[in-house]
């Protein structure tokens, strides 16, 4: 008779990523690579080619419904798109954005928004930017056992009190604020941070300062891991120029539109569906 040997399901899934294993990534030092991702199908892409964790970042609003900025996005957006990517991200930790005005005008705004972003999508954790200021925020999700990540520097969010899109961080002043912001969000209890638009010398100093992982986005090579909009390096954006920080991994615009093109001919001149395509 041959044994029967029951397999649980915890000997059969691949083990889902969390906030603490991002954490011990630092520890171990393992360098921890992040992409941003808004559906279902990328988000596959990105779970089955290994990526630990991805971000529904609210550049959504830019990327995906065009806005100018992202301060249009809503909690309902927010929480559409996260679970998208949930259901295609099977190992990945799914960071999700807490949106402009979700987290801003009281604690208990920010406490009810972020069990909502948890609750309502399957998201493993949620994000919000800004340091001194947020940090009294932070610590209320996290004792929450909500696990947070911060988002420092040059924060979308704040580009009209920034004057523009603007790397910060380049003055003495604004360095040593930026360190201090940094050394809050650590201290408020969140497991990671991003770095966004600041000089390489800060993102390192700050990386070296802090337990907790680094993710950088335009802040240089010394921070734990790097994180860059998906459609970004996929070379899928439709503005003509990338930041600076932005390496295009493929040309996906170029390979979109000759597969348009050619579509478009063989409609026209009846050359598609042929026999194989028809029934
Ligand atoms: O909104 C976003 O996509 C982000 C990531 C770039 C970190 O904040």
């Amino acid at each position: 008779m041959p044994k029967i040997v029951f397999q649980t399901s915890i000997e059969t899934t691949m083990k889902k990523t969390t906030a603490p294993d991002i954490l011990r990534m630092k520890a171990e030092g393992k360098k921890i690579p992040v992409l941003t991702a808004y559906g279902f199908q990328i988000a596959s892409l990105l779970d089955n080619a290994g990526i630990p964790l991805i971000i529904v970042g609210d550049s959504l609003g830019m990327v995906e419904a065009g806005y100018d900025t992202t301060l249009p996005v809503t909690m309902d957006e927010m929480i559409y798109h996260t679970r998208s990517v949930v259901r295609g991200a099977g190992t990945a930790l799914v960071v999700a954005d807490m949106p402009f005005g979700s987290y801003q005008a009281s604690l208990d705004e920010a406490r009810t928004n972020a069990v909502r972003l948890i609750k309502e999508t399957g998201a493993g954790a949620v994000k919000l930017e800004g340091g001194i200021r947020s940090a009294e925020t932070v610590k209320a999700i996290v004792n929450m056992d909500i696990p947070v990540m911060g988002h420092i520097g040059l924060t979308p969010q704040s580009v009209h009190a920034m004057g523009g899109y603007k790397v910060q961080g380049k003055e003495a002043w604004s360095r040593a604020a930026l360190a201090q912001d940094a050394l809050a969000i650590e201290k408020a209890g969140a497991f990671a941070m991003v770095l966004e638009g600041i000089p390489a010398s800060l993102a390192k100093e700050i990386t070296a300062s802090v337990k907790i992982p680094t993710i950088g986005i335009g802040a240089g090579v010394h921070c734990d891991g790097q994180v860059l909009v998906v459609n970004d390096m996929l070379g899928i954006a439709m503005s003509g120029r990338a930041p600076k920080f932005v390496k295009r991994y493929a040309d996906l615009n170029k390979v979109i539109s000759s597969a348009v093109k050619e579509y478009i001919k063989e409609v026209e001149a009846g050359a598609f569906p042929s026999d194989d395509e028809s029934y």
